[in-house]
Order: structure tokens, then sequence, then C-alpha cells
């Protein structure tokens, strides 16, 4: 009789946003008179920029002619997209990048998610507490977590570092010694960020305790202030102990498009395996290679107009952040985030839970974000809502939120 993998059955029933959307459309069935405005899940609602939309024409164009047609992809990557970004996302910020440690897929949240697979299965992993579901989900399937406890919602062989307003949500460097360190900068959810020195303190621990930064940098076209870096390769010893994630997700609007890309050095070795060949290993066995209509979308990110469209959009959700923290701020809350992401987090009124808070929003102001809780027992009592709305709904929100009082 076969059996499944039981790792998968110590997961929540459902991924959080999927909870989340089934809460909403619960209540949206039972109260169809009600316009509920969804600032939960970090998808973008701004249309593709015209630079790229131009640039998805002309590549489907070239599939409907013999003499122009693409069939599979390099598993790796087109080598036209793979330079663009090697030059631009870090040689021209004095990252020593190069293109063969590019690897394009169809987005980040697959390649965090995967790249467990090529660490030991003993690694011992740290996240930050709240933290990205998908990386404790991810080494939970693959049975890397130890006992569950309840009533603290984590994982006896992950530890968990504790980003909240009291250790100005920088995580400190674990007592117990990590393998792998998921590190997401800009940070999902707290919309915080580590400085380049606070980077610093990780590369060079990572360094001598051989452990590894997987270092999400996803929302890195949000960041405003300069000292914080927009690649852990502008931090120096970095190509020895770090991978990074990137997507076009955030920047360029392509959550249903889907590309992203994983920067993997070939200076990361152990002993004489390096990731880098393990890592192309995998992709060249369970990828086939991203779509060359959107690797060609995602060059024109990089063209000079595509540049600049892309900045506006970026400008136009950052405008919603801004009111989202000042409208919540003004009305009375604790608010984090939002200067150099398109998350704010809030503290939720004392006595409530996180999930409670999500209830009372949705029920009175109608209005949806996520529970704190949701990321981890460290974001218990607090709150997230994107930015990513249109601008009328994410003021209206604020409006209907506010009208509340405190
Ligand atoms: C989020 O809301 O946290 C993001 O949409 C998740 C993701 O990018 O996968």
């Amino acid at each position: 009789m076969f059996q499944l993998n039981e790792n998968y059955l110590k997961l929540p029933g459902s991924y959080l946003f999927s909870t989340i959307g089934k809460k909403v459309a619960a209540y949206s069935a039972a109260h169809p008179e009600e316009k509920v405005i969804r600032l939960g899940i970090g998808d973008v609602t701004q249309p593709l920029a015209p630079a790229i939309i131009k640039a998805l024409h002309e590549a489907v164009e070239e599939m409907g002619h013999a003499e122009t047609f693409h069939g599979y992809a390099p598993d790796l990557g087109y080598a036209f997209l793979r330079e663009t970004i090697a030059k631009a996302d870090y040689q021209d910020r004095g990252c020593r990048i190069e293109a063969d440690e590019i690897f394009i897929s169809d987005g980040a949240k697959s390649d965090c998610g995967n790249i467990q697979e090529i660490f030991a299965p003993e690694s011992r992993i740290a996240v930050c507490d709240p933290v990205y579901p998908v990386y404790v989900d991810s080494n939970v399937m693959a049975g890397r977590t130890g006992e569950y406890d309840a009533q603290t919602g984590t994982w006896s062989r992950v530890i968990y570092m504790p980003c909240t307003a009291e250790n100005g949500f920088v995580p400190q460097l674990p007592q117990e010694t990590p393998d792998l360190i998921y590190l997401c900068v800009p940070n999902n959810p707290t919309g915080t960020a580590l400085t380049r020195d606070q980077l610093k303190v990780w590369v060079d621990y990572a360094n001598s305790v051989g452990a590894v930064i997987l270092y999400d940098a996803a929302y890195e076209a949000y960041i405003s202030r300069d000292e914080v870096p927009h690649s852990i390769f502008e931090i120096d010893g970095a190509r020895s102990c770090a991978i990074e994630f990137r997507s076009f997700s955030k920047n360029a609007g392509f959550t249903g498009v889907r590309l992203g890309f994983t920067v993997v050095p070939k200076d990361l070795k152990s002993g004489g395996a390096s990731a880098h060949s393990l890592w192309a290993r995998r992709h060249g066995t369970k990828f086939n290679g991203a779509p060359y209509i959107v690797q060609k979308a995602a060059t024109a990110v990089y063209s000079e107009e595509g540049r600049a469209q892309i900045r506006d959009q970026v400008a136009y959700y950052m405008r919603n952040a801004k009111v989202i923290y000042e409208g919540l701020k003004e009305a009375g809350y604790e608010v984090y985030g939002g200067v150099d992401a398109p998350y704010i987090w809030l503290r939720v009124p004392s006595g409530m839970t996180s999930w409670d808070f999500f209830d009372y929003l949705l029920e009175t102001a109608h209005v949806v974000g996520t529970p704190g809780s949701g990321f981890g027992p460290s974001g218990e009592g607090y709150f997230r809502l994107t930015a990513f709305g249109n601008y009328e709904n994410t003021q209206e929100a604020i409006g209907r939120i506010r009208a509340l009082g405190r």
C-alpha cells in the first residue's frame, strides 16, 4: 500500500493566504451588499507597464513564425536576460556577480521553496519570526522540523529569531548554530529593512559558523534609504555564504506572468561540492526553462522607458503606503514599515489577537488584512496591510478604519 509523505500532514490545513481567501469569500457570500477592500495578500493591482506590454506583443509575434519561433528555453535562462540582470542589478552596483551565476525561474516563491532540496536533510534552519510562511513550510515538507509545539506554534528543530518592536525588527544572532539562515530584506511581513552594517554582521556570522544565508530580496525595488543595500552581494564576504532570490512580481507586476531569478555564486562550497552545480543540476532536471515571451518581457524592465515606468509604479504603491502609515498613525495606531517596503505592520488594539482584529476589520470596516500570527508566534498582536491596492480603495479603506475610532 502506498504511503503519503507524512511531513505534509504536519502542515496547517491550508496556506495562510488560502485560509484568508476562504474566510473573505464566505463573508462576501453572506454580505453581498458590502464592498470588501482587500489589503491582505501582497498582489499587485496596476497593469503591466507599456514597455513590458510592447515587448510581450513583439515576442508573441516572433512565436508565430517558424524563423523566430522558440521551443524549450535554456533550463537556466536565456543569455540575453542573464547578462542584462548581471550588469544592471549587480555589476553596475559594484557587486561581483557573473551572468552564469544567475538562474532564471518562474518566480521567487518557487525558488525559496525549492532551494532547501540542495542542502543536507539534517540541516538546521533559522528564520526570522514573523516569517514568510514558504520558508518554514517547505522545510516541514522535507521533514526538517522535529516536534510541533501547538501552544507556541513552533517546531523544535527550527531556530526562531523574534523580530518585534522591542528589538527594532532586527533579528539577533541565534544561540544555537544554524546551517541555513533565511533573511527577507526588505522584510515581508514587517515592512522593515536591515542597513548595510546590520547585514554585514550576518554575513560575517555566516562565514564564521559555515552557514548559508538564503536572502530573499523580492522587495528590493521599494528601498528608499541609502543605507539599505539592494543586494546581499553589496556586502564583502557574501559570495562565500549567500544565495539571493529576486522577483519580477513586485517591481514589475509579474505576479500573474511569473518570473524570478536566483543568484548562486560559484564561491559557495561545502567540501568539494558547489551549491552552484547542485542548483544547476536541480534546475536542469526539474525545470524546463521560463517562457521565451516572459523572459523577453523581463528585459523591457531594464530598458530606459521600462525603468521609468516601473519607477512610477513603485512610487504609486509607496504613495499608498504613506496613506496607510500616516492615516493609521493619526488614528492612534502603532505602525511600522512602509518606508523601504510596500507593507505596513501595525500593533492590534490591546485585548485582541491578530485573528480577532482580522474579524473585527472585516466585519466593521469590510477591509481585509493579514493577521500577524499567521506569520509566526512573534507576529501575534500585529497585523499587516499591503500597499498594493489601488489608490482610491486604499484611501477608502483607511478612511473606514479611522471612522471606527480607537
Ligand atoms: C504576501 O502577501 O506575503 C505575498 O504575496 C506572498 C508572495 O509573494 O508569495
